[in-house]
């Protein structure tokens, strides 16, 4: 595909509109095997609800390109290289406690770069007075940090402490 021209602060939002759009479809792709993958009923759950979270997202995404139109045919690349790496690293891993501890991981990386984008995305609408566009991106962003603060609270709640222990015993 060849590059867009970027010449004004529009068309770097426009851009990173199109690659939001691209990374909310390639998460919904890849979750549900990382949910299948997960043991830890909390990680489940929370894995469960995001995908739920992710699908309005990206319908939220649909309503902004009504007002600022941008690209819906970009590839996912920086979200796919993020997926495609850290799936291999799930799939080598056999023990289940640890195989949760890198799902946890993962989505937090992908949570990251998530918040990243929004967070620009949402402060270049502000600047170019798109106020709707940018309410809606914070409301986006809002549910990014809910996620990734949920996956610290699973972690830190004994899900890391709880592999350790099973391995304790195991031994
Ligand atoms: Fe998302």
């Amino acid at each position: 595909m060849p590059a867009t021209t970027i010449s004004n602060l529009t068309d770097l939002l426009q851009s990173l509109l199109a690659d939001l759009y691209a990374t909310e479809q390639a998460i919904i792709a890849a979750l549900p095997e990382m949910i299948d993958d997960t043991m830890d009923t909390k990680l489940h759950d929370a894995l469960q609800e995001h995908l739920d979270t992710t699908k309005e997202q990206l319908s939220r995404l649909e309503t902004i390109n009504t007002e600022l139109e941008f690209s819906t045919t970009k590839d996912a690349e920086g979200i796919d290289a993020i997926i495609h790496a850290t799936q291999q690293i799930v799939n080598a891993i056999i023990d289940s406690a640890t195989k949760d501890a890198a799902i946890i991981a993962a989505a937090q990386k992908v949570e990251h770069y998530e918040i990243a984008s929004y967070g620009s995305a949402a402060e270049f609408a502000r600047q170019l007075k798109f106020n709707s566009v940018a309410s809606l991106l914070e409301t986006t962003l809002g549910e990014e940090k809910d996620a990734d603060a949920k996956l610290t609270s699973i972690a830190q709640g004994g899900l890391f402490q709880k592999g350790v222990n099973e391995k304790a015993v195991e031994e």
